[in-house]
């Protein structure tokens, strides 16, 4: 009898389970996460998601791949456990690791349950056929299997871990920040090997992200926007208008824009929480203002 009852109540989780994630929840997380705005070339009307988008880095020029389900030039062949494994682990179906230009180093941190509705969300947009453009990059860098010696040294995969000291929107912020809109990527300083500099967590860089200055925000008082209330904090993720009246400019435009525009109150406010609560790093890199701090430690 038992054992009926429980085949009964399998076959009625039957098509709840087969249903699988939300593209919506997707949707949602792939504006979080900012994967458009590389993936698409904006400047050039380029289709969504076709990619060939240019990023300068230091280390060179790098096109972004074609992420559109088109079964010979996107990645229409994939399977679920092959975008799960390079969100996770910066690897391609083939085996191939990935160059950290793509910020899986923050996506490996997503839980299961969000890169399958990201899956499912990816599923949903037009195929467009357009085929990938090569990266210009230095001839020592284009082997690919050096980035396993760069994922050695500077590459934790696995996903966000709470913690449990903290309440859940101070976690659900951090979640945001860290795994999702990645701010660390363009927000902390790196090594000339592309590793984050320890102890600058947020602090900004004079050149960063595809060349140009990247504030500090952390909450120190001098150098970071440790003068922001909470509400001017909040505003300027929603709306990019800083508390001085200026708007956002460049990539945190579109970070807004693409992004942190379309994120609920709760989840811009968890992520204000989570950025006021890093520890504040002393880290001048705007030229003139604030006058007495310490410059940058030139390496
Ligand atoms: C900062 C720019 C940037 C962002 C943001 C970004 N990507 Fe990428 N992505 C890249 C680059 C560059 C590559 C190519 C890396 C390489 O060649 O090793 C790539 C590669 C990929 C690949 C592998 C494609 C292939 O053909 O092998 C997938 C899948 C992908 N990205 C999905 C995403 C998703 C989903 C998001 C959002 C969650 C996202 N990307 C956000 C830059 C970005
Ligand atoms: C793609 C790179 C990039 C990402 C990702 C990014 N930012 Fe930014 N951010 C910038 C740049 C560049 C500026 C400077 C904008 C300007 O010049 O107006 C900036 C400015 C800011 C400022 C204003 C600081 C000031 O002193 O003017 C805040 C606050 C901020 N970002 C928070 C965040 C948060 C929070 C995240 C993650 C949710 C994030 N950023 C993700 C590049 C980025």
């Amino acid at each position: 009898m038992l054992h009926r009852l429980l085949w009964l109540g399998l076959l009625c989780m039957g098509p709840a389970l087969a249903a699988g994630p939300e593209p919506a929840a997707g949707e949602y997380l792939f504006r979080a996460a900012g994967c458009a705005g590389c993936h698409t070339d904006g400047d050039h009307a380029g289709a969504f998601l076709a990619g060939g988008r240019e990023l300068m880095t230091p280390l060179g020029v790098f096109y972004s791949p074609n992420i559109t389900p088109d079964k010979d030039t996107g990645i229409g062949r994939w399977q679920e456990a092959d975008f799960l494994r390079a969100l996770r682990h910066g690897r391609g179906p083939d085996g191939r690791h990935y160059y950290p230009s793509f910020p899986y180093a923050a996506y490996t941190r997503l839980s299961d349950a969000d890169m399958r509705a990201l899956w499912a969300y990816l599923k949903t947009v037009p195929p467009v056929r357009q085929a990938n453009r090569p990266h210009e990059l230095p001839w020592y860098l284009k082997y690919r299997s050096l980035l396993s010696a760069w994922k050695w040294l500077y590459f934790r995969p696995g996903p966000y871990l709470p913690n449990p000291v903290k309440d859940a929107a101070w976690n659900r912020g951090a979640y945001l920040a860290q795994a999702a809109a990645h701010c660390g990527e363009c927000h902390t300083p790196r090594n000339r090997l592309g590793g984050f500099r320890i102890g600058l967590y947020l602090a900004g860089d004079k050149v960063g992200a595809e060349g140009g200055l990247v504030p500090n925000i952390t909450p120190d008082k001098e150098t970071g926007i440790g003068r922001w209330s909470r509400s001017e904090l909040i505003d300027y993720l929603k709306t990019g208008m800083r508390p001085d009246g200026d708007f956002a400019g460049g990539l945190m435009a579109e970070v807004v824009d693409n992004g942190l525009k379309h994120l609920s109150q709760q989840d811009i406010e968890a992520i204000a929480t989570y950025l006021q609560s890093v520890p504040p790093v002393m880290h001048a890199v705007r030229k003139p203002k604030p006058e007495k701090a310490q410059e940058e430690f030139e390496y």
